[in-house]
């Protein structure tokens, strides 16, 4: 696969593998051994970008990321994310980027990914009650101890952005970004251009609903997290049907599927973005990985860009309580 390079020097392949699904979020975590193998399936398709977080699971992600990884250590960046406490029951997240909980938070990190340093570290969500400048500058300590390579924010926004850049350079910005959540376009990857970081999508294929396999009918059982979004109630999902259709007429024009589509829809915007999809199974893997070979040509980008200004998406991508958390 084809390589891009995120910030200065980080040099990943274009699509990443997303891990959080595999044990977090979208209903109960796969059985560990079909989890490594697919992350080893990765590797030898030529995935060497991994993302995970101290919160999936929690703790459990990286423990799988970190097994899966160990003979293929030196051919793959791992990036992982602190942000968080867990309360008693490890249920609860509490916002904690406070300097010492960073440093707790790493060495934990290094231990489940058995690894001697972290090639990318975020911060996973901003934490208003502790200056980005303290974050960035504890983070700046841990490259120059050798520990984290590269620095990176999720879901920070533009101040945020600029003021922890200025103490500590930034690599990656990993945020939100699909042909359904079009709003970093707007404010966030100019000034990522500007400065010069990379940009990691999430939920590149919209928690699975541009795949088209996520029908007006489906429902979601209590551990996915899809059951808590707005934009998976019933009513959302029949009116954002529309967009799988237009999805469903692209591929079959492009001879790909909708999942390849809106894959290669998003290295198409910017040579610096890496999209890091998710999926428990290894055929949707190599599926997905077939988007580094899709080319959409500068008319194709014109004419899915006029469609796509035409779609109403209905609904909010996060609750009440977790958008309260995005964009600061
Ligand atoms: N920084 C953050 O706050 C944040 C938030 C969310 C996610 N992330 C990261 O981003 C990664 C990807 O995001 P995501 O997992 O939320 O969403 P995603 O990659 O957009 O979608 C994953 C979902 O799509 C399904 N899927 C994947 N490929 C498919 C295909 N070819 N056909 C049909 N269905 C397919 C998967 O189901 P199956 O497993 O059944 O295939 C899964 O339910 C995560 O793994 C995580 O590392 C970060």
């Amino acid at each position: 696969m084809q390589k891009r390079i995120l910030g200065k020097s980080l040099e990943v392949s274009s699509l990443g593998f997303g891990c959080m699904g595999l044990s977090h979020g979208y209903g109960p975590a796969i059985d560990t051994k079909r989890a490594i193998e697919l992350i080893r399936s990765a590797v030898e398709q030529g995935v060497t970008f991994f993302d995970t977080a101290e919160v999936y699971g929690p703790y459990l992600n990286e423990e799988i990321v970190g097994e899966a990884l160990k003979p293929l250590r030196n051919r793959v960046v791992i990036a992982t994310k602190f942000g968080f406490t867990f309360g008693d029951d490890n249920k609860q997240q509490i916002l904690n980027s406070r300097p010492e909980h960073i440093r707790k938070a790493v060495e934990g990190s290094l231990r489940r990914l058995k690894t001697d340093v972290i090639d990318l570290l975020y911060q996973h969500r901003v934490d208003p009650a502790v200056p980005i400048e303290d974050v960035a500058g504890t983070v700046k300590k841990l490259i120059e101890e050798g520990k984290v390579k590269h620095f990176g924010l999720s879901e920070a926004g533009v101040q945020t952005i600029r003021r922890a850049h200025a103490v500590q350079p930034i690599t990656a910005l990993q945020s939100e970004y699909s042909m359904w959540w079009r709003e970093p376009e707007r404010e966030i990857l100019p000034v990522l251009e500007e400065l010069g970081i990379g940009f990691v999508p999430f939920s590149p294929l919209g928690k699975g609903f541009l795949t088209g396999t996520i029908s007006a009918e489906a429902t979601f059982g209590q551990d996915d997290f899809r059951s808590q979004v707005p934009r998976f109630s019933p009513q959302a999902l029949e009116e954002n049907q529309k967009l799988v259709a237009l999805l469903n007429d692209i591929a079959a024009e492009k001879r790909a599927t909708p999942a390849q589509i809106a894959l290669a829809w998003l290295l198409a915007q910017k040579p610096w973005i890496v999209p890091i999809p998710g999926t428990t199974k290894p055929h949707r893997l190599t599926e997905n990985l077939g988007a580094a070979n899709v080319v959409l040509e500068r008319q194709d980008l014109a004419s899915i860009a006029q469609a796509l200004d035409a779609v109403q998406i209905t609904g909010e991508r996060y609750p009440a309580a977790l958008q309260a958390r995005v964009g600061r």
